[in-house]
C-alpha cells in the first residue's frame, strides 16, 4: 500500500503536466492530486524541518507565520509550545493543502492555528507584525522569492525571527564561510528540480544573510527516496531582523 502511494506521488511529481495561467493554479494543478499522500513521502524527502523549529525559540503570546506551509504538518513540531502563542498562521496557494491543514487543526483542537489561502509575497497578518516567520522547502517554489523575504522583513517585529529549510546550490565563488558544492551538484540539481517548479538557487542563502543577522546556519545533503547515490544539498537558517536598519550583514 505504501508502495503504491509512493508511485501515485512519483507519478505527480515525475509525470504528470502541471496546468494553470498563474502560479496559483499551477500549485493547485500540481498538489491537487497528491494532497492526501503528500505528509507521509515528504516526510522522507523534505529533511530538517523539524530541526528547523528546535532551533527557534517559541515567544509568549507571540505571532508565527509559516509561509507555503501547506498540509500545516509543522505545527506538529511545536508541542506543547503551541499554547504560548497567541496565533500561528500556515499560509499556502493550494487550497487542496490547505483543507488537510484545517481538517488537521479542528481535529487536533488548535484554536489558535489558522490556515490562510494568500500569496508569501503579500501576505501580513491581521495584527500587522509577526514576531516568526518560517518558509520550509517553499522559497524555491515561489517565483519572486526576494519578493517573499522582503515581505517577511516588512511584518517582523525588530529583534523576530526568519527561519528556512530548503534545497539550494553553492555559488561557485561561494563567500569563506559558505560551504563550496562541486560542479556536478551546481549542474545537476537545478533543472533536476526544475521539472516540479522547484529552483534551487545560489542566491537564497547569501541574500538572507545579507537582509538578516545569522543566529544559526546548518549546510548538509540527504539522499531522497528513490534516488540512488547522490545526495541534495539543503540548508537551514535562521536569521534575526536587526533593531537598527543600519546593521545588516555582508553577504
Ligand atoms: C514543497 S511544498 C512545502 C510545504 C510545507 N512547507 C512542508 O514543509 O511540507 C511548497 C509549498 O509552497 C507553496 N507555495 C508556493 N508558492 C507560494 C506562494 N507564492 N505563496 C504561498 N505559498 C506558496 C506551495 O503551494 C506548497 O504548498
Amino acid at each position: 500500500m505504501a508502495f503504491l502511494a509512493d508511485m501515485k506521488i512519483l507519478y505527480h511529481m515525475l509525470a504528470k503536466p502541471v496546468r494553470g495561467d498563474s502560479h496559483a493554479q499551477r500549485m493547485e494543478s500540481f498538489y491537487g492530486g497528491q494532497a492526501k499522500d503528500y505528509d507521509d513521502f515528504r516526510k522522507r524527502l523534505l529533511r530538517g524541518r523539524e530541526e528547523l523549529w528546535q532551533q527557534i525559540p517559541k515567544p509568549n503570546g507571540g505571532i508565527w507565520v509559516d509561509m507555503g506551509g501547506g498540509t500545516g504538518a509543522n505545527v506538529e513540531y511545536f508541542g506543547s509550545d503551541i499554547a504560548k502563542l497567541a496565533k500561528i498562521y500556515v499560509v499556502d496557494l493550494s487550497a487542496s493543502l490547505l483543507s488537510i491543514a484545517s481538517d488537521r487543526f479542528q481535529q487536533q483542537g488548535w484554536t489558535n492555528v489558522e490556515a490562510v489561502e494568500a500569496d508569501a509575497t503579500k501576505y501580513c497578518p491581521p495584527e500587522g507584525a509577526a514576531d516568526v516567520v518560517t518558509f520550509s522547502y517553499s522559497l524555491t517554489m515561489i517565483p519572486d522569492w526576494f519578493a517573499a523575504i522582503e515581505n517577511a522583513y516588512r511584518m517582523l517585529k525588530p529583534g523576530g525571527l526568519i527561519g528556512v529549510v530548503d534545497f539550494y546550490v553553492g555559488r561557485k565563488y561561494a563567500s569563506p564561510e559558505l560551504k563550496r558544492h562541486k560542479w556536478l551538484a551546481r549542474t545537476i540539481w537545478p533543472p533536476w528540480f526544475a521539472t516540479d517548479n522547484v529552483f534551487p538557487s545560489p542566491d537564497h542563502l547569501p541574500y538572507l544573510r545579507h537582509h538578516f543577522e545569522q543566529i544559526y546556519l546548518h549546510e548538509d545533503r540527504f539522499r531522497m527516496p528513490y534516488v540512488p547515490f547522490l545526495r541534495t544539498p539543503y540548508y537551514l537558517f535562521v536569521g534575526r531582523k536587526p533593531l537598527s536598519e543600519s546593521n545588516h550583514q555582508e553577504s
